[in-house]
């Protein structure tokens, strides 16, 4: 049987799992429509945020050699962006956007903008098993920490969140056929599930969750989806996860799964400046 599965952003990839049911996104769509998005709708299941509710948030417009995308992030130190491997893979340059509300309006006064080609991607990342989704981005000025642009703290220690509201957010697609980005941050909340629970959801994520993966149950159709990838996964004010890939279609109440914050912190102390 298939298992049906894609990566939120997946141009640069092979098919993975199953050929003729990995859904194979075109990268250029986002970029190309950046200034074209008229959609009014939330994020799959979520609402808009109020202005600068999530200061570490990131939107990155990412250049590759054929292609471009869109991805999020988040800003854990004044010089630091952390955000998905898959993402970072064969990128030549980033447009980095702090600070943003509605990521379509250039003119927003509390945004801070650069363009950096420093990164670093996890070398455990497989994009055959979706495993070490992570990577490092550093800006060639340290941001301006204000109101506006603040850094989140990340999850340490052992704990597994299962039960606890994890928030996701992102200027992601609201919905399957979106071919836009969506102006507003959007964000959604829902309970994080253990990783045995997520396995029962649906026979295709057996044998993929592992321990490094945290997923987020998908009920009331809630969810992350493309464009959305690299961003965090927020509880209690604190990141516990890296938005990594997701069912077929973002609108099948799916659990939305994550890089597991937690079983990456020593890699990310010693590539970067947090301590
Ligand atoms: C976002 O900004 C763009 C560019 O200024 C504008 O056209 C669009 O209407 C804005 N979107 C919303 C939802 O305000």
């Amino acid at each position: 049987m298939g298992v049906k599965y894609l990566l939120l952003l997946v141009g640069i990839f092979q098919p993975i799992f199953s050929q003729n049911d990995v859904n194979i996104l075109n990268r250029d769509f986002f970029y190309q429509n950046k200034r074209d998005s008229s959609s009014s709708l939330r994020i799959v299941g979520g609402q808009d945020a109020t202005p600068h509710q999530f200061p570490f948030e990131v939107g990155l417009y990412i250049d590759y050699q054929l292609k471009n995308a869109f991805c999020g992030g988040s800003l854990i130190s004044s010089n630091y962006i952390l955000t998905a491997a898959h993402c970072l893979e064969g990128a030549i340059s980033l447009d980095v956007i702090l600070g943003a509300q509605n990521i379509s309006d250039d003119s927003e006064s509390n945004r801070q903008r650069q363009v950096t080609s420093a990164y670093v991607i996890h070398p455990d990342w497989d994009s055959t098993t979706y495993t070490s989704d992570i990577g490092l981005v550093k800006l060639n000025t340290p941001a301006q920490i204000n109101d506006y642009v603040q850094t989140i703290t990340l999850a340490s220690g052992s704990d597994s969140y299962a039960g606890q509201q994890g928030t996701v957010l992102g200027w992601g697609k609201t919905y399957d056929d979106q071919t836009t980005v969506t102006d507003i941050l959007q964000y959604v909340s829902n309970p994080i599930f253990s990783n045995d629970e997520c396995k029962a959801q649906n026979p295709s994520y057996n044998g993929i969750i592992t321990d490094v993966h945290l997923c987020l149950s998908g009920v009331g159709n809630k969810g992350f989806c493309q464009g959305d990838s690299g961003g965090p996964l927020v509880v209690n004010d604190v990141q516990v996860g890296v938005v990594s890939f997701s069912y077929k279609s973002c609108q099948a109440s799916m659990p939305s799964v994550f890089a597991r914050v937690t079983k990456f912190t020593d890699w990310i102390k010693e590539n970067s400046d947090i301590n």
